[in-house]
């Protein structure tokens, strides 16, 4: 069994509530780091940790707080990113709704850390639910003496608030969250400034995913020392992972960063191996906005070195052979996937979710949606996959925001690893009609099935 620092007490009846969360540790980290600790002691020992930042780019949390502007007079902001937009991720719903306080925990002694009064939950219009969880457990913070005025009798004091959003994918990005918590429309801002140089109403502001902040207590109470022996490298501590698709235990799983890939998808701890007896086709890593590998490069690298659930080892081979940790959105796919339809479902999302700031995503992800419907109907043309390709060109590295290479890259790898299964569809055109075709005959390569 694999270090638990973030699910450790998941199944605890109760433990939901303060007092319950407290007699399991809760807490202890707030009156460690407030009462023990200078606010440069804990960013150094984040930055020890090697914790990296769980929304999905893997910044180091330690190195980003310790660019917020020191010398600005103006307030200092803490925004927890809780938007969870990306297809295939859905850990942070699961942390917020099972355990609201160990964000809780981990927002106070952050704040105390940035030298900020103000916390920011930015959340997900769909998850209304847990915006109910989440004020119900700040309630019985504030009640306690862990929100508020002199907290713990110090002269530290700190608010949370929580935030809902409308329900848009764009208002992830850091920057176009900033704006929709402003109230205005969230598009995203060119950068720099950057949100720790001039964030949240123009003020010095650190924006971090829900599960980096909720690993901040762990490593207050245990020290980044321990905490960085848990991984590989610069890959420390436990992942949250979304497992989902065609796998016999979809569900969301606390991992210590270096897993081999195959041991994840196969053993009965974790994912429980591919349903229906079938075999692995590919697999999208990190959510949506990863490149796809097929089987017998998610299991090893191109050198033939079992491939590790870490961020260096996913991303072994660059945009070539390798893929990236993500948000940890990993969706497993058997052979009987049509990496056609998924690839155009995906692109339908982006086209949808592009805020239309920068043509060549605004233009971009609706051309890529268009031509990828008319290969898939059965409609495509032998051009068509070449054109896809270079249309994702011409939007990687060519916008605001990162949406648009979210949106290239994936049209970029399936082509690369499945090019025949595009050349499939459009030579059999009456086949693919039936959304269904690969169920009734699956179409893999087998030299890319090869170690799987
Ligand atoms: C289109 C888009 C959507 C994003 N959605 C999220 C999200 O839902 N949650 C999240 O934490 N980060 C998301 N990000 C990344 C954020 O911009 C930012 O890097 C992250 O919140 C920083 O937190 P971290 O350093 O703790 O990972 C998104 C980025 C893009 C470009
Ligand atoms: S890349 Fe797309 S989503 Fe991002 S700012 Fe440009 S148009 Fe908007």
């Amino acid at each position: 069994m694999g270090k638990k620092f973030l699910l450790e007490h998941v199944n605890v009846p109760g433990i939901e509530t303060l007092p319950v969360y407290q007699s399991k540790g809760g807490y202890a980290s707030v009156e460690k780091a407030i009462k023990t600790m200078t606010p440069e002691q804990l960013i150094e020992e984040v930055k020890f940790s090697d914790l990296r930042g769980r929304g999905g780019a893997g910044f180091p949390t330690g190195l980003k707080w310790s660019f917020m502007d020191k010398k600005s007079e103006k307030p200092r902001y803490l925004v927890v990113n809780a938007d969870e937009s990306e297809p295939g991720t859905f850990k942070d719903r699961y942390l917020m709704e099972k355990l609201p306080h160990i964000l809780i925990e981990g927002m106070i002694v952050s704040c105390f850390a940035l030298g900020s009064k103000t916390g920011y939950i930015y959340i997900r219009g769909e998850y209304m639910y847990i915006v109910r969880i989440l004020e119900k457990a700040i309630d019985e913070a504030y009640k306690a003496g862990f929100l508020g005025k002199n907290i713990l009798g110090t002269d530290f004091s700190c608010d949370i608030y929580v935030h809902p959003g409308a329900g848009a994918y764009i208002c992830g990005e850091e920057t176009a969250l900033l704006e929709s918590l402003e109230g205005k429309r969230g598009n995203p801002r060119l950068k720099p400034p950057f949100p720790a140089i001039a964030g949240l109403y123009a003020c010095p502001t650190v924006v971090n995913n829900v599960e980096s902040i909720a690993a901040i207590p762990t490593i207050v109470n245990i020290t980044a020392d321990k905490y960085n022996d848990v991984g590989i490298g610069k890959s420390a501590g436990t992942k949250l992972i979304s497992a989902s698709g065609h796998i016999n235990k979809p569900g969301i799983y606390e991992i210590e960063l270096g897993l081999p890939v195959e041991e994840f998808i196969y053993s009965d701890e974790y994912c429980g191996g591919i349903w229906k007896g079938r075999k692995l086709k590919a697999v999208v890593a990190g959510g949506s906005s990863v490149p796809i590998l097929p089987a017998n490069l998610i299991l090893k690298t191109a050198k033939g070195e079992s491939r590790l659930m870490t961020y260096e080892s996913l991303a072994d081979g660059g945009f070539v052979s390798g893929t990236m940790l993500g948000s940890g959105g990993f969706i497993v796919m058997d052979e009987t996937a049509c990496i056609v339809r998924n690839l155009w479902t995906f692109a339908r999302f982006y086209h949808h979710e592009s805020c239309g700031q920068c043509s060549p995503c605004r233009e971009g992800t609706g051309w890529m949606e268009k031509v990828l419907h008319r290969i898939e109907h059965g409609h495509g043309h032998m051009e068509d996959i070449d054109l896809l390709v270079s249309v994702a060109k011409k939007i990687e590295g060519n916008t605001i925001c990162p949406l648009g290479d979210a949106a290239a890259w994936p049209v970029a790898s399936a082509i690369r690893h499945f090019r025949e299964e595009f050349e499939y569809h459009v030579k059999y055109p009456e086949k693919v009609k039936d959304p269904k075709h690969f169920e009734k005959e699956p179409f893999v390569s087998e030299s890319l099935l090869m170690n799987a």
